[in-house]
């Protein structure tokens, strides 16, 4: 852990703000600061009372009989209640007018759209969990997701909360033997997948990605193979015995309503498990639970959103990815919420695609990235200005720190000053949003996330737990139990406390450096330990590196993030070779295709460079900081062929 908080500079000196126009803050559902800071105080006051309310169209079949229960580090929420999530999310609708409008608005990156309304979703979940059930998969057991954007994915993940069975969703830009190792940790007995998705006109072929992963995996029993393209434009394979046809079994479900019938679980049942980047090698299973998570993730839907009932709702992310789960499925379905679910890539035709999907569908909600955004303003303002936008209400951010320039420019831009932009602070971990404003009741700051939500208590403090004044940087941390809280790391309960509750003492340690402003706004910074953004994707250092020197060719490796105007950070990576392999382009280019296959193409490193040996401490630590600042100097560019002394720098840097 680097603990060095003089990495945490401010931000910018950007003084801009932004009120919400006076349309917007009429028909919003919180409406000014003083009707936060009322609901706020009463979140941390009386918490029983809030969250009863706030909780009470989710539905429950037995009430919670205690509120929460904190164990430090570990937390209960809604104790004794018992529920099924996917009554929240479509059951719930049912007998309503909702039953009959859109929960999924599907676009394919070719074009084509399919319209899902909440029946035909609760349908097609019903049987997905009656045919899960006829392969044998129980309250339970784990099952892996390696799937595309297509409204299937939804179905499959609520066909498993709808059983009792934990998803795991390996986000389909994983390779093999990541999406193997997940398997493995988890014990997934069945995987779920496409035979292909399309991604810039070209084919990610997922089917046969699973059929090599699955070559290591003894749990794996089935794998169920759903028919996005058909065989003459995914050519797959079908293990006899072991793969069975999505649609096929599907059919011969239907109508099964008792075999599709909802297992009610306890609050406190595992949801889903969902891998991410820690500071090893090694992906944390980051496991949420029922009732604490769907509380979470609804709530922070329903206001940070200001979902209404005619919204149409558009989360860019993908469902592979916690935003995609909390905010493409379970935060906006519970709330009835219109979505729209969209295949393929943001330039796909062109750079104008994703303005052209808001004119078609009458976008009114949409939540993206800071990297994606940036990559708009690269393009111009003309692509934005040749489509309708006025459908438009609502702007959101998520991922990364969005620097002012792109807040201002997309609020200007996209949302022609009428619409308030959130700047949306969270975590896998968090499994909710847990820093924003609320868009009809504050004021925009750009370059700043915002205020904490209902329950959330966060502060900024130094190394030894002391508060820092505001203005100073140093550590977020969480300070109460909120209910939508990772509640372990699968199968390494040990790795799950060192993490997060002992660098710091009583509190949560978000690994995120952070300040606070004088009007109680946080201003979040970026990672302060060995996690990478980018462009929008988490990446640990260490992961990276044992990738790398898994090639024959590697001896040592070190990699360290460099600011990127488009991604946020840039991956670069320092490598030392074994003789006889020696330092060259093509070296260069190998190197960084075998970390595309090992863990996915999004992991590739930007630059690679090779040096004599790697600059150490006394004691034998890889000196990062040394290393980050040589990443972003200016000499970086120099011939890469060449074997850097980087041992002469170390000298220096250990002489200052
Ligand atoms: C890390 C979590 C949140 C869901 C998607 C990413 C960074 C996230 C913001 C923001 C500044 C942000 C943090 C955090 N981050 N949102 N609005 N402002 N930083 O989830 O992959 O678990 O990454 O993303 O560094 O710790 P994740």
């Amino acid at each position: 852990m680097n603990q060095d908080t003089t990495a945490i500079e401010s931000h910018s000196s950007e003084s801009r703000v932004f009120e919400p126009s006076q349309e917007f803050v009429e028909k919003a559902r919180i409406r000014s600061a003083e009707e936060y800071q009322k609901l706020y105080r009463e979140s941390l006051d009386s918490p029983d009372t809030f969250w009863k309310r706030e909780t009470a169209e989710l539905v429950f079949r037995t009430p919670f009989s205690k509120l929460h229960e904190w164990k430090l580090p570990h937390a209960k929420w809604f104790i004794g209640a018992t529920l099924n999530v996917s009554e929240s999310c479509l059951d719930r609708h049912l007998g309503t007018a909702r039953a009959d409008k859109a929960a999924i608005i599907w676009e394919s990156e070719p074009g084509e759209s399919r319209t899902l309304s909440y029946a035909e979703l609760h349908r097609q979940v019903v049987a997905m969990s009656a045919a899960l059930r006829s392969l044998g998969v129980g309250k339970g057991d784990r099952v892996a997701i390696y799937m595309g954007m297509v409204p299937e994915v939804v179905v499959g993940m609520l066909a498993c909360a709808r059983i009792g069975a934990p998803h795991t969703v390996v986000f389909g830009g994983f390779a093999a033997e990541s999406l193997r190792d997940r398997i493995n940790d988890c014990g997934a007995k069945v995987v779920l997948t496409q035979d292909g998705a399309l991604r810039r006109g070209g084919l990610v072929p997922l089917k046969a990605t699973v059929d090599k992963a699955t070559l290591d995996t003894p749990t794996v029993e089935k794998v169920v193979v759903f028919r996005r393209l058909g065989q003459a434009q995914a050519p797959i394979e079908m293990k006899a015995g072991r793969d069975v046809d999505w649609n096929e079994l599907v059919d011969s479900m239907k109508g099964q309503a008792e075999a599709g019938a909802p297992e009610i679980v306890d609050a406190e049942h595992p949801l889903f498990i969902l891998y991410t980047s820690g500071s090893t090698g090694k992906p944390k299973g980051v496991m949420h639970t029922s009732a604490g998570y769907l509380a979470g993730a609804h709530l922070t839907s329903k206001y940070v959103f200001d979902l209404q009932d005619k919204d149409v709702y558009w989360c860019t992310a993908d469902v592979g990815w916690v935003t995609g789960h909390s905010y493409i499925v379970y935060g906006p379905l519970s709330n009835g919420a219109t979505c729209v679910l969209y295949e393929g890539a943001p330039n796909a035709p062109d750079w104008g695609r994703f303005w052209q999907l808001i004119e078609k569908h009458k976008v009114t909600v949409l939540y993206t990235a800071p990297t994606a955004i940036r990559a708009f303003i690269r393009q111009g303002t003309e692509l934005p200005e040749k489509y309708d936008l006025s459908s438009l209400r609502l702007l959101g951010s998520v991922g990364e720190p969005i620097n002012p320039e792109a807040s201002v420019w997309y609020y200007e831009n996209i949302g022609k000053k009428r619409c308030p932009v959130v700047d949306t602070w969270w975590q896998t971990e968090t499994g909710s949003i847990l820093l924003t404003t609320l868009p009809g009741a504050h004021r925009m700051k750009p370059g700043a996330t915002g205020l904490p939500f209902f329950g959330v208590v966060p502060e900024v403090v130094d190394q030894s737990g002391a508060r820092v004044a505001p203005g100073g940087g140093g550590f977020l941390v969480l300070k109460r139990p909120w209910p939508s809280m990772l509640r372990t790391i699968w199968g390494d309960d040990e790795r799950f406390q060192r993490q997060y509750y002992s660098e710091i003492e009583n509190v949560y340690f978000t690994g995120d450096g952070a300040r606070e402003d004088s009007d109680g706004y946080f201003h979040v910074v970026g990672r302060i330990d060995d996690v990478l953004n980018v462009a929008g994707h988490r990446i640990g250092t260490a992961e990276i590196e044992s990738a790398l020197v898994s090639h024959p060719a590697v001896a040592e490796a070190a990699a360290v993030g460099r600011p990127d105007d488009l991604k946020g950070q840039a991956l670069v990576v320092f490598v030392t070779l074994k003789p006889p392999h020696v330092a060259s382009e093509e070296m260069k280019k190998k190197l960084g295709e075998h970390v595309a296959q090992e863990i996915g193409k999004f992991a590739r490193p930007d630059v690679v460079r090779f040096a004599e040996s790697l600059p150490k401490t006394r004691s034998g630590k890889i000196m990062r900081r040394l290393l980050k600042d040589i990443a972003s100097g200016q000499k970086t560019q120099g011939d890469v062929s060449t074997l850097e002394d980087l041992g002469v720098l170390a000298k220096l840097a250990s002489d200052e």
